[in-house]
């Protein structure tokens, strides 16, 4: 049983589009003859190669967002199958095992997969960190369905609390992590910080990770803490000096290091250093660290004792012609015809290549790994 291997719906129109586009085309290679409004638009505005785009089986995806059940936004469409990518190949491409179930709508899925950061990219970070650090208690904030829990949870980390307040996601995590006490509702109430605390209190917190989401953290000024539109993060930074782990973990977006000039950085390095926390920011590409997908992330480290920089792993691929392929990721999944909005699932094959046999739990994760410094 494969679950979650369900793909979306596409329109008669975007169906037109999409059968028009070949493997690693875009919206560029659809007719003038097609009728679409959106397509005007992105002709006349010179919109992103990657829209309309069909995945290559030789190389790695494009960053999968919430939104890979739309071919018009991004690269999304199946290598060779006219639809989009199914819920368990978005999963896939994020690094995610095939026995992580995803509860909820399927356009929670999308939210879901296309939010969270690639399990094996948390992985490689949380073992770095472990090697610098003693470290083995930690709580996840902005949780979501768990994928950076997943990745300390592989380097062996315990994650005694976690907190999200989407309810689907919380399901998710719920399912995928029995050992963590997930306490479920809005970070910003009273209520839903005691239990978290109630849940904390007695034990040791070593690390604190997380990703609060950050729509104020473009327009420059005061102090991040100060802008109310911070709210967020301003509720991770008071956790953080109420608890005291040794180690914080920020995940955020790539532009977040130049974001301002450089100055929301700056704001979010003084936060942490009133606190008294040395705090390093750094762009990953869980590319290079076996993701079959070229999407970079930020992540900022805070350490009390020592050096964060220290905490950054090294990366193991460099040369782009070993990156993991799209085809390395999910060609193994059976097919799915689309067939007047009925799913038919057709044969089921066997994993081919150590991606796919790991993440079906065929070969351990250290037998992975070694494949991986072999390529
Ligand atoms: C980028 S996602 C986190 C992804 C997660 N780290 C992972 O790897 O799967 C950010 C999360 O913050 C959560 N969030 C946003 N506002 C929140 C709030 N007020 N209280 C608790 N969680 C919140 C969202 O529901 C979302 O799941």
């Amino acid at each position: 049983m494969i679950h979650n291997h369900i793909t979306y719906p596409l329109s008669e129109l975007d169906m037109q589009m999409v059968v028009s586009v070949p493997q690693g085309g875009n919206w560029k290679n659809i007719p003038l003859s097609v009728p679409s409004k959106r397509l005007e638009q992105i002709r006349k505005s010179g919109g992103r190669t990657t829209l309309y785009g069909r995945l290559s089986w030789n190389k790695p995806s494009f960053t999968v967002t919430t939104y890979f059940n739309r071919p018009g936004n991004g690269t999304y469409v199946h290598p060779i199958q006219n639809r989009v990518i199914s819920a368990r190949e978005a999963a896939r491409l994020q690094s995610f095992p095939d026995d992580f179930i995803f509860s909820g709508t399927k356009g929670s899925l999308c939210i879901q997969i296309g939010n969270a950061v690639p399990p094996l990219l948390g992985y490689f970070l949380a073992k770095q960190i472990k090697k610098h650090t003693k470290t083995k208690n930690v709580v996840d904030l902005f949780c979501g369905a768990g994928g950076l829990s997943k990745g300390f949870e592989w380097a062996g980390y315990n994650i005694i609390a976690a907190n999200d307040n989407y309810k689907q996601a919380c399901e998710t995590y719920r399912i995928n992590h029995p050992n963590t006490t997930l306490v479920e509702g809005d970070i910003t109430k009273t209520e839903v910080k005691k239990a978290l605390f109630n849940e904390i209190n007695n034990k040791r917190v070593d690390i604190i990770i997380g990703g609060p989401p950050c729509q104020g953290f473009s327009h420059a000024g005061k102090r991040l803490v100060d802008d109310p539109r911070n709210f967020l993060f301003k509720e991770f930074v008071e956790i953080v000096k109420q608890v005291k782990p040794k180690v914080v973990v920020l995940e955020n977006v790539e532009g977040i290091l130049t974001m301002n000039n450089g100055k929301s950085f700056e704001s979010i390095k003084e936060s942490f250093q009133e606190l008294g926390y040395k705090l390093e920011g750094k762009k990953l590409h869980a590319v290079r660290y076996g993701v079959p997908q070229k999407r970079k992330r930020v992540i900022m480290i805070g350490v009390l004792d020592g050096d964060p920089k220290e905490c950054y792993p090294t990366e193991i691929l460099q040369d782009e012609n070993k990156y993991l392929s799209v085809r390395e990721a999910i060609e193994d999944l059976p097919e799915i015809v689309v067939n007047g909005g009925r799913h038919i699932i057709e044969k089921v094959t066997k994993p081919i290549s150590d991606y796919q046999k790991f993440l079906a739990g065929k070969i351990t994760l250290e037998d992975f790994e070694k494949s991986l410094y072999r390529r």
